[in-house]
């Protein structure tokens, strides 16, 4: 069958088979590799990417389901060369250590966010509590989110590391 679907603002279609799973249609179709497979199971989260704005488990998502629907990945949340507040606030706390949660982290961020712009920690630690970071222990994480609450846009002179 084919979809047609906005990933990170550019309008793609290709044929799939109905079964196959968005986090495959993204890592494998479109080569979008910052979205992350942990479990297969819903568990640890780290595949999420944010479906008209909203976190989604790409895991236990059909691509089919997004038709239509515009997806973000982690690809696309730096504007340019200017990163995202949430991407600085992970640099400037220290909010991983090998990554592998970072990118669903990092979504799950925006999407708050962008509903709640000045999060209390609760708040924070509610919305990550759908994934897993094997890591960190999640304080540096909740720092990283707050930092980004408080610097709501990213310096202009910020570049994306090379
Ligand atoms: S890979 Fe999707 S929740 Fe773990
Ligand atoms: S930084 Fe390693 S799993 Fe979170």
């Amino acid at each position: 069958m084919q979809v047609t679907m906005t990933v990170n603002g550019t309008e793609v279609t290709r044929d799939v088979e109905p079964r196959l799973l968005l986090v495959h249609f993204l890592r494998e179709t479109l080569g979008l590799t910052g979205t992350h497979w942990g479990c297969d199971t819903s568990n640890c989260g780290t595949c999420v990417v944010l479906v008209d704005g909203q976190p989604v488990k790409s895991c236990t998502t059909l691509a089919a389901m997004t038709a239509g629907h515009e997806v973000r990945t982690v690809e696309g949340l730096a504007d340019g060369a200017t990163l995202d507040p949430v991407q600085q606030g992970f640099m400037e706390e220290h909010g991983l250590q090998c990554g592998f949660c970072t990118s669903g982290m990092m979504l799950t961020a925006r999407a708050l966010l962008d509903r709640e712009p000045d999060p209390d920690e609760a708040t924070i630690r509610e919305a990550i509590s759908g994934q897993i970071c094997r890591c960190t222990g999640y304080a540096t994480i909740v720092r990283s989110i707050q930092w980004a609450a408080a610097h709501p846009a990213a310096p202009a002179d910020r570049e994306v590391p090379a």
